[in-house]
């Protein structure tokens, strides 16, 4: 019998608009489910090692201290969980979720006293209002069925003066930058990434057109804003590349404080 999540999820026909797709969230976890045995691999070989250094990068832009508990949204295998968990300081908690069972599961193979795993719907999480200090998401916002319900559940799982940190793909600004991206980006990577991970889903066609069909850094903003979040950083690395957002939880003031 067929494994169902070894079909096609994405075709010609849906990849036009990913992101108007209906059921986005089914196919999104259908193809990670897919990916999840050689995901790193394939992350690795085609960002040139790069993907390391911008999770490496989001946690020392997040500033976390010994006392932050930090959800990591979206976690995958756990990448960016297990680069929050070796920060020095270490923060004191760091929860990965994810909802594909087979990216959780790669997780939480690997683990250390502070970390936690839970598979979880993002827009749905399993958790009490103001409970983390700092939530983060790499290259996960982009996947979200609906982004703005993902952004108002990450402010609300976020303490008063808790921070956002999203790490995700941009377009780059210079225009022979991004004529070099796009060429390699739609052209060469998903050729290279499918012969490595022998996907059948789709999920190397998706990847380019989830992003170049994605929000503008501004929209992330103002979406950002929308929420409740204030002192919204934006920081390019690589060209322009990837981009990590770094957003604060609005404070209540008291009146006549
Ligand atoms: C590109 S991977 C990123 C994984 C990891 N953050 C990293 O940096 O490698 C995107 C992840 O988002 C997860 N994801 C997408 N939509 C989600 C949702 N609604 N709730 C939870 N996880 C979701 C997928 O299952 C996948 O593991």
């Amino acid at each position: 019998m067929t494994d169902p999540d070894q079909q096609t999820v994405w075709h010609e026909q849906n990849l036009a608009e990913p992101h108007a797709v209906r059921d986005k969230a089914r196919r999104v976890r259908a193809m990670f489910n897919a990916v999840a045995p050689t995901y790193e691999l394939v992350n690795t070989l085609t960002s040139f090692g790069r993907d390391a250094y911008w999770r490496r990068r989001a946690v020392e832009l997040s500033r976390v201290t010994g006392t932050d508990r930090v959800l990591d949204l979206a976690c995958g295998t756990g990448d960016l969980a297990r680069a929050f968990a070796a920060a020095r300081p270490a923060p004191a908690l760091v929860v990965g979720a994810d909802f594909a069972g087979e990216m959780i599961r790669r997780a939480a193979g690997t683990s250390s006293p502070a970390m936690r795993w839970c598979q979880a719907d993002a827009l749905s999480l399993p958790f009490l209002n103001e409970q983390f200090t700092a939530v983060s998401c790499a290259f996960g916002v982009r996947n979200l069925q609906d982004l703005k319900a993902g952004f108002r559940e990450v402010h609300r799982v976020l303490s008063p003066d808790g921070r956002a940190v999203i790490l995700e793909f941009s377009n780059p600004s210079a225009k022979v930058t991004r004529a070099l991206f796009h060429f390699y980006f739609n052209r060469m990577l998903p050729a290279i990434a499918t012969l490595i991970s022998r996907d059948r889903s789709g999920a190397y066609r998706y990847l380019p057109r989830s992003v170049l069909r994605f929000a503008s850094r501004s929209q992330i903003v103002n979406l950002l804003r929308e929420v409740g979040f204030e002192r919204i950083e934006v920081h390019p690395l690589t060209f322009g590349i990837a981009v990590v957002y770094l957003a604060a939880k609005a404070h209540i003031h008291p009146v006549n404080a």
